[in-house]
């Protein structure tokens, strides 16, 4: 059994325009102290996949379509909010992009770590304050001490995050979930930040699902990569065979055009064309519009994932050119 197994997750969301599947048939495992790289462009379903994991969509216009999630052998699709906040930092925890938007501005550092450990564990307020001091000083905060009674304005971005990421942890989770956590970085903070995310991992044993759309992040951090195009999951593989081995067209499209962490970009201008709206996907594989080994069976169905030794990919033509 894995740490986290989803099966068949299928989400949509309700709109103007009807319903619209953001993800569709998402399968994928973590096992205990793993690092699971999820990658994809700006709109793939890489957070709403995430975010239906940890019971955070808004229901409605979030609908959960179809599928399982599976934690620690227990089912989190349909548990109560209440048996949902118990999971959710003791459990599972996840960092979001923008550190400024999930921190509260009118509490200090010191509040918000103890506030978290308070939710979860019926400790003293002097074990709370001695949990987050330790917590701060762990994710390298200099002075940790003296932070705690500062405000989040108060600290840098990377600053910032570190806070995010002592939050997240303070709990000890077995799993957590980092969404493009380093995006909002510059270059060095970046490094820091993930060298930080790979030590928390050795020292802690715990998983790690890191998001992100930039491949230079996989390549630094990941053991397992999973490449999502327009909601669907298209190649999954271990890290060093989807680098060196990429079998999907979409893939080898990210690895031309892979920035290094100097030159990060928003967008992977390398491929040309965009991903399809929701409402508006083609028939067949989503790829095709953009894909240049395109043939008409391409728009026949669905390519299913098709590959073996835990490398699989979303394409008709695996194999060819
Ligand atoms: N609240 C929402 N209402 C409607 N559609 C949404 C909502 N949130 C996300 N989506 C859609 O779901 C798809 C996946 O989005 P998202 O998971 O945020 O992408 P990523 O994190 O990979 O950039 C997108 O097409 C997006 O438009
Ligand atoms: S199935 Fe066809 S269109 Fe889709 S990626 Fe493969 S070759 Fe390209
Ligand atoms: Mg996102």
């Amino acid at each position: 059994m894995s740490l986290l197994e989803v099966r068949r997750l299928t989400t949509a969301f309700r709109t103007g325009r009807g319903e619209v599947t953001a993800i569709e048939d998402i399968s994928l495992d973590i096992e205990a102290g793993e690092i699971l790289g999820v990658v994809g462009e700006s709109g793939s379903g890489k957070s709403v996949t995430a975010l239906t994991v940890m019971g955070l969509l808004p229901m409605p216009p979030a609908r959960v379509v179809a599928g399982s999630v599976r934690f620690g052998g227990q089912e989190l699709l349909g548990l109560s909010e209440m048996r949902m906040e118990r999971i959710r930092g003791a459990g599972i925890s996840m960092v979001f992009q923008e550190p400024m938007t999930s921190l509260n501005p009118v509490l200090t550092i010191g509040e918000q770590i103890m506030e978290t450990v308070r939710a979860h564990e019926g400790i003293s307020a002097r074990a709370q304050r001695e949990r987050a001091l330790e917590m701060l000083e762990r994710v390298g905060i200099p002075s940790a001490a003296r932070r705690l009674t500062d405000y989040p304005h108060q600290l840098s971005g990377g600053q910032r995050q570190r806070v995010m990421i002592a939050m997240a942890l303070v709990c000890r989770p077995k799993l957590l979930i980092a969404d493009e956590p380093t995006t909002a970085l510059d270059v060095t903070i970046q490094a820091q930040v993930l060298d930080l995310l790979m030590d928390l991992r050795d020292e802690l044993g715990m998983a790690i699902m890191i998001i992100t759309h930039n491949m230079g992040v996989i390549a630094e951090t990941a053991d397992r990569v999973l490449v999502m195009y327009a909601g669907r999951i298209v190649e999954e593989a271990p890290v060093a065979g989807l680098f060196d081995r990429p079998m999907h067209p979409y893939t080898r499209g990210l690895l031309d055009c892979v920035p290094t962490l100097e030159q990060d970009t928003e967008r992977l201008v390398a491929i040309p064309g965009g991903l399809p709206e929701p409402g508006r996907r083609p028939a067949g594989c989503r790829f095709a519009p953009r894909c240049g080994l395109r043939v008409d069976a391409c728009a026949a169905g669905m390519p299913p994932l098709v590959g073996g030794d835990g490398h699989r990919a979303a394409c008709i033509r695996v194999g060819a050119a």
